[in-house]
């Protein structure tokens, strides 16, 4: 992805491994700062993950795959190493497809470096098909942040937008600021406004508004795991904007690349929701806003049923919910995934 930085235009990826480190812009510096995380072992990968210095699953995929590459290099008990890094993030099946995928591969550096070719590869041709559903002039809401950062570079849900717009398309962002940890507001808004696209960010809250008035052609999100029958994760507050978008018939497809699908499940009842620190929702920026002897709940995650998406824009194509037996047909021909 472009990034300014003091004035000069930079090409960066949201993870890289150099001189036997794995780097990671620090996400959770953005938009202030841009700092880079050096991890120097597993307990670093470990950290930055469960952390959310890297975040998006197809990010957290690739930098598991570096890690657990630099891992072996380390001379490190490959075991221990995978236990802990399965166990920073339990929703994202990207995480548990790179470190299945680097065990068969026999933790080398180039195969980390193949996995990461094919994530940002594929995350291209995301956006060049869902490119197609995107008119001149289309308004779209997106919520977290499925872009460059959450993958490497292009993104799933805001691939298709950044091509509509680098093709002469004009079009409008709502993104949605994405509570507790404002995801939109902060790393969203952030790479649109490094790429000259116009958006807004929006209240959590005010999706609805917008859709009643009309003012919303098209629902693009990422997704963190999907089931066979098309249910899916994706950050909490997803479900409800696919209900909205539903009763206002809006389109609503889900932007993903065949590492987030978990064909070995049969329905988003079987997902495993991360359930975050309560401080996450009673603090902003650290600042408390609520009354001291309040608690909170904090899950990272919701389901959305499949009646409620028009379709999954993959690297294959794009495919209905009761289509996903095709998209199974065809990764299993692909001797990556
Ligand atoms: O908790 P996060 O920030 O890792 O959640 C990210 C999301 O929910 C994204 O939409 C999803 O991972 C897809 S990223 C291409």
């Amino acid at each position: 992805m472009k990034v300014i930085i003091d004035g000069e235009v930079r090409t960066l990826k949201a993870a890289w491994y150099e001189d036997g480190e794995v780097k990671l812009i620090d996400q959770r510096e953005l938009p202030d700062k841009i700092k880079i995380f050096s991890a120097k072992n597993s307990d670093d990968i470990a950290y930055a993950i469960k952390n959310m210095v890297v975040r998006g699953a197809p990010a957290i995929g690739v930098t598991a795959a570096y890690g657990l590459a630099m891992a072996s290099k380390n001379g490190e008990d490959m075991n221990k190493a995978k236990e802990k890094i399965r166990a920073t993030r339990p929703t994202a099946y990207d995480l548990f497809k790179a470190i299945r995928y680097m065990e068969v591969n026999g933790y080398d550096m180039n195969a980390a470096r193949r996995y990461a070719m094919e994530i940002e590869g594929r995350s291209k041709k995301i956006g060049e098909l869902g490119n197609e559903l995107i008119r001149n002039g289309a308004k779209i809401l997106t919520h977290c942040n499925a872009g460059a950062l959450a993958v490497l570079d292009w993104g799933t849900a805001l691939s298709p937008m950044r091509i509509a717009h680098n093709e002469g398309k004009n079009i409008f962002v709502f993104v949605d600021e994405t509570r507790p940890r404002l995801q939109g507001a902060k790393l969203t808004a952030w790479e649109l406004a490094q790429e000259g696209i116009d958006h807004a960010i929006i209240a959590d809250n005010a999706a609805g508004f917008y859709m009643r008035r009309k003012e919303i052609d098209l629902v693009i999100v990422g997704a963190d795991r999907i089931a066979s029958n098309g249910d899916f994760a994706n950050k909490i507050g997803t479900y409800e904007k696919a209900v909205l978008a539903k009763v206002n018939g809006i389109p609503f497809y889900v932007a993903a690349p065949g590492s987030t699908f978990d064909f070995s499940i049969r329905s988003g009842d079987e997902i495993p929701i991360e359930e975050r620190d309560e401080n996450e929702v009673l603090e902003i920026n650290g600042i408390r806003i609520g009354p001291n002897e309040s608690h909170s709940k904090n899950p990272a995650f919701d389901v959305t049923p499949n009646e409620y998406v028009t379709g999954f824009i993959t690297e294959y194509g794009i495919f209905k919910p009761n289509e996903l037996n095709k998209l199974k047909d065809l990764m299993d021909k692909d001797l990556f995934m």
